[in-house]
């Protein structure tokens, strides 16, 4: 079957990494217009780019769980993409092998000069570190009022998907959370989450649970199809 799976914050939430609108999640700490917007950027670069740093320290220290191993393990038996709101690489180091990172990666960096040169980037980004056309490299992440430019092919996987599952998102951020109206009539959904934002009804089941747990019970009902 082709499944289509669109993750946020939640799925990661169990490896140690802080959700955005939980509380006590990181935008109750941050400005977000501060560390994630372009004018934030132009008004205090160092600011955001500490921001990001920390972000990435902390990626380096955490490993993927149970939920992110089990929706990889789903690839043995079907084609399944990965459609995520994360920056992290949780889910390719699990294992899966086709994921679209819709809001960008935080293991990469781009130049401010031209967005499509992007380089691999493990250690801080500080002021200075520049791109081979001596422009300031940015963080490679979709900021707020930016452009998301993997969306349409996200709409496209959503849309040829025979089972769509979503986890871990309080689905307030568009684009991404109208891609579920891009979901066939007859394609069901499931939405794994501890406090949806969703209800059940006759298009969608949901999970009022963990990843780790819900993302299991997912799997046996696909299974059993
Ligand atoms: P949010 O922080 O908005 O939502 C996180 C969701 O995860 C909530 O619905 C929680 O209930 C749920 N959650 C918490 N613990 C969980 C667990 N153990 N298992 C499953 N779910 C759990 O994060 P996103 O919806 O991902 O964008 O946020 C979307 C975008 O907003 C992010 O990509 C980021 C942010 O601003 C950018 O930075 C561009």
């Amino acid at each position: 079957m082709n499944i289509a799976v669109l993750t946020g914050a939640g799925v990661s939430a169990e490896s140690g990494l802080k959700t955005f609108r939980d509380s006590n999640g990181l935008w109750e700490g941050h400005d977000v217009m501060s560390v994630a917007s372009p004018q934030g950027f132009a008004n205090n670069p160092v600011l955001v780019l500490d921001f990001y740093n920390q972000r990435r320290k902390q990626l380096l220290e955490v490993e993927p769980n149970t939920a992110h191993k089990a929706l990889a393990q789903l690839e043995k038996n079907h084609e399944v993409t990965i459609i995520t709101q994360n920056v992290d690489d949780l889910h390719e180091r699990a294992g899966s092998t086709n994921v679209v990172h819709l809001h960008g990666e935080l293991l990469k960096v781009r130049s401010t000069f031209d967005e499509d040169l992007v380089l691999d980037w493990k250690t801080d980004l500080n002021l200075g570190d520049f791109c081979e056309h001596n422009h300031q490299l940015r963080p490679h992440i979709v900021w707020f009022g930016e452009a998301v430019p993997l969306i349409e092919i996200a709409a496209k996987i959503v849309e040829q998907a025979d089972i769509v599952v979503i986890v871990g998102t309080s689905m307030q951020v568009y684009p991404a959370a109208g891609l579920i109206q891009h979901a066939r009539e007859e394609a069901p959904c499931y939405f794994v989450d501890p406090n949806p934002s969703i209800h059940s009804n006759s298009k969608i089941k949901v999970f009022a649970e963990k990843a780790s747990t819900g993302v299991l019970k997912v799997i046996d009902e696909i299974e059993k199809m």
